[in-house]
């Protein structure tokens, strides 16, 4: 019996619909790695608790979660530690026999990360023409969003790439503002620096969205986009994003191979040539705040610093988009000092917290990276200031830690309405003359 085209194809769907309704469907995202992890925040109360806690972290390898490095670990400051199923008996043994007080944060990490996302590859969010902004969406996803944003959109977008990730992807740049002119002041804006972070890359593409949707109605984004262009990189860590989605959620670095070291990655925020490698970043390949063999090492930071030099006439603003901690940050991040023009990057900060907490009453601590959060250097803000850029700014977006690189999909839309708010605010701070 021959059958035709047709026939084969309905034969062929019609098994496909015996298989996907027989076999379990349902199996665990990222091979059940993260069954019985719990995370658990502790404040250590003095010196010696703050030891005990900085001991158990190195001696378990124990993943930080907040803050990004051993030697931040203070007393009075939260720590908040993701730690493995196998290991937490033990763990939490040492924490009680230390008594070290703790409160759980999340008690089954697997549950979590699958009530979240994990019937993801059930629901149909793959389309661009009913894209949802609401759900986190893969780097496959967000390319193909970028592709289609520029085709539909090129009146006010364009796109291009500023060179390849070190596994070879390209780093695409959506340009937006109305072409009136070729020269006009520029905004940067990156996401996903950090790949575990996903909510920066969920904003990136909400602002783009809601400018497009916005400039015909609302006069100040009007404004803006005829003022200004917006250089935005959804994803900046390419790599690592991808690989927080088939491997390791809870990756951060980049993905570049260490030749000496089992370790894959350096901290794309440490990795700049702005006091690098110094304090709040480390040496060594295998820790999370690993600075890099060498400034601009990691191909992403490389094209996105030639990129920003060459164009630093240009952009007046710099915003990088991080989690989690409600916070907005200013130079220095490598050290305790007042940048030249606080007075003008301090008031537009304090204007922009104000507008953000007018959405849904959610306050943003603001001020300095180094006095506000903890030193650092070789960080992108710093160096952006340093090279020219008047403005610069890192945002540490929703939530405290409640469900801290975790935050639910449902969650998406506030934070990005309220950021919203925060980011045209800080823009027509920079269309009007600071003295
Ligand atoms: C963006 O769209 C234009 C056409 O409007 C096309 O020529 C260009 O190649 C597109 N860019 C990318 C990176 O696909
Ligand atoms: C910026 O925020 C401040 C404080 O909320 C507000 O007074 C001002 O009108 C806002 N400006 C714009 C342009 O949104
Ligand atoms: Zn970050």
């Amino acid at each position: 019996m021959a059958l035709t085209r047709s026939e084969w194809t309905a034969v062929l769907s019609l098994c496909l619909a015996l298989l996907s309704t027989c076999l379990p469907v349902r199996s665990h995202l990222y091979n059940n790695r993260y069954a019985g992890d719990k995370v658990i925040r502790l404040i250590p109360k003095n010196n010696k608790e703050t030891g005990a806690l900085k001991d158990m972290c190195q001696q378990f390898k124990v993943d930080l979660w907040q803050p990004s490095s051993i030697s931040f670990i203070t007393e009075g400051a939260i720590a908040d530690l993701h730690i493995s199923g196998n290991s937490s008996q033990v763990l939490l043994a040492y924490l009680q026999q230390q008594s070290l007080q703790y409160k759980v944060l999340i008690s089954n990490l697997q549950n979590m990360i699958e009530n979240q996302i994990g019937d993801r590859s059930f629901r149909s969010r793959r389309s661009v023409s009913r894209y949802s902004y609401e759900v986190y969406h893969s780097l496959e996803e967000i390319q193909s969003w970028m592709y289609h944003m520029n085709e539909t959109h090129s009146d006010l977008i364009s796109m291009f790439s500023i060179g390849k990730s070190y596994e070879g992807r390209p780093l695409f740049v959506l340009k937006l503002g109305k072409r009136i002119r070729p020269y006009k002041r520029a905004v940067w804006i990156d996401c996903g620096m950090h790949a575990r972070e996903w909510i920066g890359p969920a904003f990136c593409q909400w602002f783009v969205k809601e400018a497009i949707d916005t400039y015909q109605s609302d006069p100040a984004m009007k404004r803006i986009l005829n003022q200004l262009y917006f250089y935005i990189m959804p994803v900046f860590n390419v790599d690592g994003y991808h690989f927080s989605w088939t491997n390791d959620r809870f990756w951060r670095k980049t993905r570049s191979k260490n030749s000496k070291f089992h370790c894959y990655g350096a901290d794309a925020n440490r990795n700049w040539k702005v006091k690098w490698c110094d304090e709040g970043a480390s040496l060594h390949p295998c820790d999370d705040t690993y600075c890099g063999l060498f400034p601009e090492s990691e191909p992403e930071v490389k094209a996105a610093a030639h990129f920003l030099r060459k164009h630093k006439k240009q952009i007046k603003a710099y915003l990088s988009f991080h989690a989690y901690a409600q916070m907005l940050l200013y130079p220095y991040s490598y050290k305790y000092a007042a940048i030249p023009n606080f007075d003008c990057v301090e008031s537009a900060a304090y204007n922009a917290v104000i507008a953000l907490q007018s959405a849904y009453g959610i306050r943003y601590k603001y001020g300095p990276a180094s006095s506000t959060l903890y030193v650092s250097s070789g960080s992108s803000m710093d160096w952006a200031y340093k090279n020219g850029i008047p403005y610069a700014y890192a945002f540490e977006l929703r939530d405290t830690g409640h469900f801290g690189f975790l935050l639910p999909e449902s969650q998406i839309k506030p934070t990005c309405v309220e950021t919203m708010l925060a980011v045209k605010n800080i823009t027509m701070h920079i269309l009007k003359k600071c003295h």
